[in-house]
């Protein structure tokens, strides 16, 4: 099977190592890709959707698999451009990835068919937002477009809603576009995935993920600091409560609305008192979450997600390893503010009983890999328990260095 993934950061060299150890034999390719994902996937050079799907076309690809979602939408939509080349994509089409693009759109879709969520107003002025606010906090502000996901502001008290509201609205920092004030929700996060099939879905594994840079959850968001997986946070009725009131509504939803899906389904959910409700859908697999859930899945993932692309979700090609699997973020000097390249790094062939994913690395003329970004590469270990997972995953994470290096210590034994 001829396979291309899109994308190039720790979720996708997660993908294409799940994709290469599947028993299905697999020929793997990579836009735009990275130095350690060339490793096991052929590289492709492209110059956006059009010209990616053309190379897909004449060199016979079988398949192509979605990671990050930017493609999504872009130039007409991946998804769409693959259908009509006839090649079977694992991400949908951009008509639906607005779930993840608009939050408006998100938020109408959620009331449209009974999804539980916060409260909103969407505003296009400081004054608009002022009043929607009405001297309530904490409240959440969210920019409704493209962001580099700096675009969300949980604001606590007066203060910070004014800054926020002066840069998004007053100097468009972020350009044109609306801003949703947003109910304040409260209680812990979860990462739900579901591959959607048209009217079919599979519930996966569930995670956390630690958003902030510093422990305690503390200092600014980043793309993520490490991730837990476990069937065991399916806790009691959990699992059911979210299927019925969220997972399933949604899918529903987007065949009532005519809007064609197949790929991975993220709700990232807060569990409120007065049960879950959903804070934003992504198109895609989380990022970190898929390095923690990826290296638990077994059975024929290559074959799993070829089949549901095409249409056939076959849930019984793949399962979950019971225990706890890990995953811990090594980010650069300066992240998330800035982020250093260039720092050598070190003790990578020192890693024993854990993965390694790269997600910000390239390799130098030396053919050593140095730090090329943010989050710079990502080790997943599993336990049976997790504090087994916990120590494993330190143990092996300690042995990689580099100049400047940032590690939270408390991932998968904060928030348990
Ligand atoms: P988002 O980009 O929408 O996922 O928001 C980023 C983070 O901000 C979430 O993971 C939450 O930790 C926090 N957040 C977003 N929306 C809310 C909300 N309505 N109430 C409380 N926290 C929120
Ligand atoms: N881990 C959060 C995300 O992938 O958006």
């Amino acid at each position: 099977m001829k396979v291309l993934v899109v994308g190039k950061g720790g979720r996708e060299h997660a993908i294409i190592t799940a994709l290469h150890e599947s028993p299905t034999e697999t020929e793997i390719y990579s836009f735009p890709g990275s130095d350690a994902i060339f490793e096991l996937a052929k590289q492709v050079e492209a110059d956006g959707v059009a010209s990616l799907v053309s190379y897909m076309t004449e060199n016979g690809m079988d398949l192509c698999v979605a990671g990050e979602e930017s493609y999504l939408v872009k130039d007409g939509g991946l998804a769409n451009a693959c259908a009509a080349a006839g090649i079977p994509c694992w991400g949908p089409p951009k008509e639906a990835a607005q779930l993840e693009a608009s939050k408006e759109f998100a938020k109408e879709f959620m009331i449209r068919h009974g999804i539980p969520t916060g409260g909103y107003a969407s505003v296009n002025s400081v004054e608009e937002a002022r009043a929607a606010i009405g001297g309530k906090y904490p409240t959440v502000l969210k920019f409704d477009g493209l962001a580099a996901g700096k675009g969300v502001a949980v604001c606590l008290e007066e203060a910070s809603a004014e800054e926020f509201l002066e840069e998004v609205l007053g100097q468009r920092k972020f350009g044109e576009g609306r801003l949703l004030v947003e109910e304040f929700l409260e209680g812990p996060e979860i990462s739900i995935f579901a591959s959607v099939v048209d009217s079919e879905y599979q519930i996966l594994a569930p995670a956390r993920d630690y958003k902030r840079i510093y422990d305690a959850d503390e200092g600014p968001n980043t793309g993520g600091m490490g991730a837990v997986s476990s069937l065991e946070m399916f806790e009691g009725d959990l699992r059911a409560v979210i299927d019925e009131t969220i997972v399933s509504p949604t899918v529903e939803g987007l065949q009532r609305d005519g809007l064609p899906y197949r790929g991975f389904l993220y709700f990232g959910l807060m569990l409120t008192e007065q049960g879950p409700k959903v804070i934003e859908y992504n198109c895609r697999f989380g990022d970190p979450e898929a390095e923690a859930v990826l290296p638990i899945i077994e059975g024929d993932f290559a074959s799993y997600v070829f089949a549901g692309a095409k249409g056939d979700l076959q849930p019984d090609l793949i399962q979950f390893a019971d225990g706890w699997s890990i995953c811990l973020v090594s980010a650069s000097a300066g992240y998330p503010a800035s982020s250093r390249s260039g720092d050598v790094i070190s003790g990578l062939d020192e890693v024993e009983g854990a993965r390694v994913f790269h997600a910000g690395t390239r390799q130098n003329d030396a053919g050593d890999f140095e730090t090329a970004g943010g989050r710079v590469l990502v080790v997943v270990a599993q336990g049976d328990t997790r504090e087994e997972a916990v120590a494993k995953v330190y143990r092996e994470s300690e042995k990689v260095r580099f100049d400047g290096l940032q590690r939270r210590t408390d991932i998968g034994t904060r928030n348990f």
